[in-house]
This record gives C-alpha cells, sequence and structure tokens, in this order.
C-alpha cells in the first residue's frame, strides 16, 4: 500500500505516468465518471481549507466515488485529545482511502504508519504540501510542454510557505532549473533548503526587488504570506504587503511567462493582472482538480 507524503515519494517516471493520466481525465472526463464507484474518500482537516480539501472532494465525486470527513478540528475528538494514530485507525474502517491536513509537522505521516488504508499529506504545518506540488507541476507541463530548463522566481513568503518547500524539492529532479528566490531579508528560504541546492550544485540566486529580475524568468510562482505562522502580529503587518503583483511590474516580464500562486491570495497579485493572458492562477485550480483524481486512483491502483 502506498501513501503520498512528499512530493519526491513518486519518482519522475511515476510523476510523468500520473500526469499523462491527468491529461487523459482533462480530455475524456466521462470515461472515469463511475471509476470509483462504492469508494470513499475521508478528508480530516485540522487546518483551515477551502480548495485543497473541496478539490479532493470534487475529485472523488466526479469519479463516481464518496466522501466523508471533517474540515474543523474542533468539531472532531482530536478536541477531546485523541491522537492522530487513533484517529486514522477509526478512519481506516470508514474509508478507503484519506487526505489529511495538520498544523503539526510530520503528523500525516504519523497517520500513515498505522493506518490501512492510503494517506495523502494535504499540507503539514510549514513543511510540506505534496498535492500542491503535483498541481503546481501538472499546471506548467501541461501549458509549457516540459519540466526542464526553466528560469523560475519564487516569490513572498519562502520561510513559511510550505508549498515553496515542496516545489522546490520537486523541481531539483529536472535539468536546467535556475531559481531566484525574491523574498525580504526575514522570509527568506530556510538553511536546509539552501544546503540542499549546494549540494546538488543547482543554481540560485536570492533577491529583495521583484523588479530586479523580473524580465529573466520564465515563471514566477507569488505566495501569501503565511499569517497563521508568525510569532507575532507587528512582523506580519510590517511583510504582509511587502510584493504587489500589477499591471506596471509585469511590464518587463517575457511574453510567455506564466503567473503561478497556489491561492489563496491576500494583496500579493492585484486583481487587475487576472486578465492577462499570462496569470494562470485559476488554471492551475482546475489542473489541482485533475491531478487529485488521478492520484485518487494510482493509489487505490484503479485501472481504467
Ligand atoms: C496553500 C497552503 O495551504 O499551504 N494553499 C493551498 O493549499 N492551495 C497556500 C497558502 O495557504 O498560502
Amino acid at each position: 500500500m502506498r501513501h503520498l507524503m512528499n512530493p519526491l515519494d513518486f519518482t519522475t517516471k511515476e510523476l510523468e505516468k500520473l500526469f499523462d493520466l491527468a491529461n487523459d481525465i482533462e480530455r475524456n472526463p466521462a470515461k472515469y465518471a463511475h471509476a470509483c464507484e462504492g469508494k470513499k474518500l475521508a478528508t480530516c482537516f485540522y487546518e483551515p481549507s477551502t480548495r485543497t480539501r473541496l478539490s479532493f472532494e470534487s475529485a472523488m465525486l466526479s469519479l463516481g466515488g464518496q466522501v466523508l470527513g471533517f474540515a474543523d478540528a474542533s468539531n472532531s475528538s482530536a478536541a477531546k485529545g485523541e491522537s492522530v494514530s487513533d484517529t486514522i485507525r477509526i478512519i481506516s474502517c470508514y474509508a478507503d482511502i484519506c487526505a489529511m491536513r495538520h498544523p503539526k509537522e510530520g503528523a500525516p505521516m504519523v497517520a500513515a504508519s498505522k493506518s490501512s488504508i492510503p494517506v495523502i499529506n494535504a499540507g503539514d504545518g510549514g513543511h510540506q504540501h505534496p498535492t500542491q506540488t503535483l498541481t503546481d507541476l501538472l499546471t506548467i507541463r501541461s501549458l509549457k510542454g516540459r519540466l526542464n530548463s526553466f528560469t523560475i522566481g519564487l516569490c513572498g513568503d519562502l520561510k513559511f510557505g510550505r508549498t515553496v518547500h515542496s516545489l522546490i524539492n520537486a523541481l531539483v529532479r529536472y535539468e536546467n532549473i535556475r531559481f531566484i528566490f525574491i523574498s525580504p531579508e526575514e522570509l527568506k528560504v530556510p538553511d536546509y533548503i539552501i544546503e540542499m541546492l549546494k549540494e546538488k550544485g543547482i543554481s540560485y540566486e536570492e533577491v529583495i526587488r521583484l523588479e530586479d529580475c523580473m524580465p529573466q524568468l520564465d515563471l514566477l510562482y507569488m505566495t501569501r504570506v503565511q499569517k497563521e505562522r508568525f510569532f507575532n502580529e507587528e512582523d506580519y503587518v510590517r511583510l504582509k504587503d511587502f510584493y504587489i503583483l500589477n499591471k506596471a511590474k509585469m511590464e518587463p516580464a517575457k511574453k510567455d511567462m506564466l503567473v503561478l500562486h497556489p491561492l489563496p491570495r491576500v494583496n500579493e497579485i492585484s486583481v487587475e493582472v487576472d486578465d492577462d493572458p499570462r496569470a494562470a492562477y485559476f488554471k492551475q485550480v482546475q489542473y489541482g482538480v485533475y491531478v487529485r483524481m488521478a492520484l485518487i486512483l494510482t493509489l487505490l491502483e484503479i485501472q481504467v
């Protein structure tokens, strides 16, 4: 039985297969409409979410399966002190697969070790967010036709943003990727990631101003300042509007650059950018459903 804790749990070959399946689902949704009949997905969310939880549920419903779960830990037995290990043992009796989001790094992994059904890490604290990474990679591959030879700018909260940590982890396996990290001093990418890039000899640069690198970028990955992970409100207020991508800032960018964002957006992308053909963040949401459909089928070993 397989779980998904980290994007690296799949080899690049396995990812290609998963993305081919997601693209086939995109082209022929009717073919997959009954694939998960009689199967149940449990969504156990101990932390707020709109997109990730609903996109898992939408994915399972589009496969003809059913969903159950909780979106608020204060309404679950966690509020009575139940451990994730016990919760997953219970959920294993109710469902065939589980997507779990938890504020504690590693909690879904603890659950997986006690589970008799596949567990998907739907985000664990500031650590990893593998299904967002699968979504990001599928979006890039579908819209650009490749996953290698890019200069990618990651902008915003690179310290606390788990989507950023997961994406960097996944992209280093492709050839000729160059990273430009755009963040204020206080929100720089963690040292362990920089060490990993140095070890692998992967090219990266750290800058503070978006304007300093815009013309070089093939992909711009914007992120929200992660309010919930700050220790004090003052720092958050000072940093929250550090970057605001607007029409004027898009001007010097390449004509085929893609703007990605895991969403939710706060102020970091002005709504005037939404109509720019390079804005891909709403398409990304749709790819998130296809890739989760492909993932559910793969982990449940269902062939269509
Ligand atoms: C992200 C997350 O939860 O880490 N959201 C998402 O799942 N699409 C990004 C964020 O909350 O900023």
